[in-house]
């Protein structure tokens, strides 16, 4: 274990060992309290963030390090035309950890490369956001002790939806989960990921109503519409305001039905609903500052291997994605075949004419 790019990087050995650990610190967090004193933890927000800067944060001063960064890249180097190679070696010779949050998709992967300390991805625009994963896994196994032979919705925002796209990776690894895949047309999963589910053969049906579904499911996972990753506002505008779970609506659910969302909620769930015994996204924040503290204190621990970059590879292609990180950072080796997918965002590369 030495970056965590996708949660899914874990063995399944680690996982465990990770769950355990984050177990341990939600039943007697003050028994970590120096775990981590004298460390300290670069945090790289290029994107606004709350819940995950400062969960970070305070899992670091929970377990006694201390934390250097920014949370406005105006107020960076980032500002004045610095690589992210170049920010990237020079932070990393300062901290003993990094945190990365970028809105280009595959830039954890690009700095996880120029980094001679572990980087961690708290999301890399609309492709993965682990941490997150972490967070949704430490509270369903939690509250419910496993997420085998379990119905999962995810609804809302499953095109830019990173969070949706780290955890359905790492579901995979659970026997009999069955997936109900709930969004407006516009927002339905991009292709690699739709592949992703039938290459492991993950079972899964799609709806465009949580109506539709909402008596079968055990778990709700809901996600707000990716306002920030839309090109056009109107198309924004279309889909503003397509879905929402109400207290009423959700009298059909299962009795202990789980409802998880990653937060910030802007109006996909009722403010009826919060009251709702059901309704666990509060707690699963906490748990998601648990499971970093986890995090941080079992890679403070890992010797640490630099991981290398890949060799310069063959001229002519290039990502077909406009937000990956190649496309703005042009160091960046990059290889494979016209139709393969990009080692940095997972779009498929195509040729550079
Ligand atoms: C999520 C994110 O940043 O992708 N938030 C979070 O980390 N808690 C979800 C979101 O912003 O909608």
């Amino acid at each position: 274990m030495r970056h965590i790019i996708d949660l899914s990087d874990l063995t399944e050995q680690e996982f465990s060992d990770l769950y355990k650990l984050t177990s341990n610190i939600i039943d007697r967090p003050e028994g970590y309290a120096d775990a981590c004193r004298g460390k300290v933890l670069g945090s790289l927000f290029y994107e606004p963030s709350t819940r995950t800067n400062l969960s970070f944060s305070t899992a670091m001063m929970r377990l006694g390090g201390s934390v250097i960064g920014f949370s406005d890249p105006g107020s960076s180097s980032a500002a004045k035309g610095e690589t992210l190679k170049d920010t990237i070696s020079m932070v990393s010779s300062y901290a003993d950890m990094i945190v990365m949050r970028n809105p280009r998709e595959g830039a954890a992967k690009a700095a996880s490369m120029y980094s001679s300390v572990p980087v961690i991805n708290a999301g890399d625009g609309g492709h993965l956001h682990p941490t997150q994963t972490l967070t949704d896994m430490v509270t369903i196994l939690r509250l419910r002790g496993t997420a085998e032979n379990m119905k999962i919705g995810l609804c809302g925002d499953l095109k830019y939806g990173r969070t949706v796209h780290s955890l359905l990776h790492f579901l995979e690894r659970y026997r009999g989960v069955q997936l109900y895949l709930i969004a407006p047309d516009a927002l339905g999963l991009p292709d690699y990921m739709l592949r992703f589910l039938k290459e492991h053969n993950m079972p899964f049906c799609q709806a465009d109503s949580v109506e539709q579904v909402l008596p079968e499911l055990d778990v709700l996972y809901m996600t707000r519409i990716q306002r920030e990753r839309f090109a056009d506002a109107q198309e924004y505008e279309k889909l503003e305001g397509s879905y929402r779970l109400t207290a009423d609506k959700l009298r059909r659910a299962k009795k202990d039905m789980l409802v998880l969302h990653p937060l910030p909620r802007v109006d996909e769930i009722a403010q009826d609903v919060d009251d709702d015994p059901r309704a666990v996204y509060f707690k699963q924040a906490r748990y998601g500052m648990f499971g970093r503290m986890a995090l941080l204190l079992t890679l403070s621990k890992l010797p640490f291997e630099r991981a290398g970059r890949q060799a310069i590879g063959a001229h002519g292609i290039k990502c077909a994605n406009h937000k990956c990180i190649t496309r703005t950072e042009p160091y960046l080796p990059l290889t494979g075949r016209v139709g393969e997918r990009c080692p940095y965002c997972d779009a498929p590369l195509e040729l550079l004419l």
